[in-house]
């Protein structure tokens, strides 16, 4: 068993896994001036080409539904906004800081297309009844397990008994972690959330996404909920496929009928049209 305290030192400890790149860090900064300007934004973020053209396939992925292509960074601030342009920096940061993160059994692109479907559950679970902050909600469930990344580059070998008790035993991830480390991958992703300096609620909503359902913030439950959507219809962890019985959707705000016939089609459309062009095929 991995204890807590020993955890907690290491992923203080840990160097590059917790180096966002400068842009992201700066643009981070920007985030806490409310007289951010978009020129300004896009500034920071063009000057890094690599980071600048990943965040411009992003931005022509179908998930933002555009019917041609943008071809700059001030193109797809102006077309999507700035809060959607400043998240998709922010996303592809963290992915490309994790990126070489793969270890023993854990499946880093498996990973992110659970974490890239949460993300799309969870906006458009957001969608329906708002039209605000869906950005925040999309961040959130991108980036709701991103404990296990660390994790797995800590201990990859306890990771792996993990992930196969999982598989053997039909356990979902959060149990069969549960028996191997004092503190689970919630709690361990709300720790590198915080040296990131990433917004409290976000941290919370990431150390907290196991929790009591109705003791969660709205983010957190909807979250909670676009977790096991994603399990369900896109990519799950391993385990059982989560179970979703009526009550499931009363809590989520929406009918199974209508979550199938109206939203499944195109979120898995989204998904593999992004997961191919971001290379998790
Ligand atoms: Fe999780
Ligand atoms: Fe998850």
């Amino acid at each position: 068993m991995i204890l807590r305290d020993r955890l907690k030192k290491e992923v203080a400890e840990l160097s590059d896994l917790c180096t966002l790149p400068a842009t992201v860090t700066r643009l981070m900064e920007m985030l806490g001036d409310p007289d951010v300007c978009i020129a300004d934004v896009v500034a920071v973020v063009s000057a890094d080409q690599v980071l600048a053209s990943r965040v411009l396939k992003l931005a022509n992925s179908a998930f933002f539904r555009r019917s041609f292509p943008v071809g700059t960074v001030s193109d797809a601030a102006t077309y999507i906004g700035l809060a959607a342009l400043r998240n998709l920096t922010l996303t592809v940061g963290v992915m490309d800081t994790l990126r070489a993160s793969e270890s023993g059994d854990f499946d880093l692109s498996r990973f992110w297309r659970h974490s890239f479907a949460t993300a799309l559950c969870a906006s458009r679970l957001r969608a329906l009844v708002s039209t605000s902050d869906i950005e925040a909600y999309f961040m959130a469930g991108l980036l709701h397990d991103v404990g296990k990344v660390v994790l797995a580059n800590l201990y990859p070998d306890v990771v792996s008994l993990a992930l196969r008790d999982g598989v053997l035993e039909s356990l979902p991830f959060v149990e069969a972690e549960g028996r191997h480390f004092e503190m689970g991958h919630a709690e361990v992703g709300a720790l590198l959330a915080r040296r990131w300096c990433f917004p409290d609620d976000l941290a919370e909503v990431i150390g907290n996404h196991h929790g009591d359902f109705f003791k969660l913030s709205s983010v957190g439950r909807v979250v909670q909920c676009a977790d096991r959507l994603a399990g369900v219809y896109f990519e799950r962890e391993v385990g059982p496929r989560p179970e979703l019985d009526d009550k499931f959707f009363e809590k989520a705000g929406i009918s199974r009928l209508e979550f199938e016939h109206a939203h499944v089609g195109e979120l898995l459309n989204n998904l593999q049209t992004t997961a191919v062009m971001l290379g998790w095929f």
